[in-house]
């Protein structure tokens, strides 16, 4: 078992397994999944995640439509977008790339998405099923995180977890699908009291905070398996880096993911296979 878990060669193994699947699929269904991707606006960063999104895709064999639009479309017409792929049996998967600029409402949006295209598993229904134990879309990067913690041998069962980060996004469905595999989860965040006694305690440390090396060696125990789900800019050297002050910390833990190589792949792997499941979805209710 390696100590550093690299999602990186993790997503190479993973996409090619799901290649060799969706190879049949023309012969089975007529077609591939088709999965389609909005980007509003210029954000270097966002444009980067969604041509990871279409390189993904072309590995995989999936149709990868992205559609782009500038940053004053009216939520009008994002929203008309929107219905229009909803009603598309074509399309099996939309994602809109967030954030979305102050003017469109990032809420309207994901809750327009038809739950039953909702890849990113953002979607009102699909978090309330996550909660209730109900069939959903799992979100990409919890999903990733736990493919992860498998694929590492990490005993999830009975273990201490402690979440930094409650966004709807990572924090909170990561707590969820870890007390599903009976972990006990803290779910805390930047303003917690005295955070490093609780980060202390945990013998499962994932960090979604968005902030470059927020976690320091005092705040981790020897052992620890510590999951880095940040992608930040390093203040000084404007290199990509997490939210664990990974030199630091890296000695200390029993299982690290790195910044770049660990959660990110796994985020858009998990993204391919969620389009493959309401593929499949829609092949069997069509
Ligand atoms: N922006 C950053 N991460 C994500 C993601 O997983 N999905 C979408 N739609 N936007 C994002």
């Amino acid at each position: 078992m390696s100590r550093i878990i690299s999602g990186k060669e993790l997503s190479i193994k993973l996409k090619a397994e799901m290649a060799s699947q969706v190879a049949t699929f023309p012969e089975k269904y007529g077609r591939v999944p088709h999965l389609v991707v909005i980007l509003v606006g210029e954000d270097p960063a966002s444009q980067s995640y969604v041509r990871g999104k279409a390189k993904a895709s072309e590995v995989v064999g999936i149709r990868n439509t992205t559609i782009l639009k500038p940053a004053d479309i009216s939520e009008k017409e994002l929203l008309d977008l929107i219905d229009s792929l909803n009603n598309d049996p074509s399309v099996d998967g939309i994602l809109v790339q967030l954030p979305l600029p102050d003017h469109i409402s990032e809420d309207k949006v994901i809750a327009a998405i038809s739950k039953d295209k909702d890849v990113d598993g953002f979607h009102p229904l699909n978090v309330a099923a996550l909660w209730q134990k109900q069939p959903c879309t799992v979100p990409c990067t919890p999903k990733g995180i736990i493919r992860m913690l498998d694929e590492a041998g990490v005993e999830i069962k009975g273990k201490r977890a402690v979440v930094i980060g409650r966004s709807q996004i990572v924090g909170l469905p990561v707590a969820k699908l870890l007390l599903d595999r009976n972990a006990t989860v803290t779910i805390c965040h930047s303003r917690t009291v005295d955070l490093p006694s609780v980060t202390r305690s945990a013998e499962i440390l994932v960090v979604a905070i968005g902030r470059p090396r927020f976690v320091t060696a005092d705040m981790v125990s020897p052992g620890t398996v510590v999951i880095d789900v940040g992608v930040n800019r390093d203040p000084e050297t404007g290199k990509l880096c997490g939210d664990v002050d990974y030199q630091a910390v890296e000695p200390l833990a029993s299982v690290i993911t790195p910044v770049p190589g660990g959660v990110g792949p796994m985020t858009i792997t998990c993204l391919m296979e969620n389009t493959i499941e309401l593929f499949l979805r829609h092949m069997q209710e069509a």
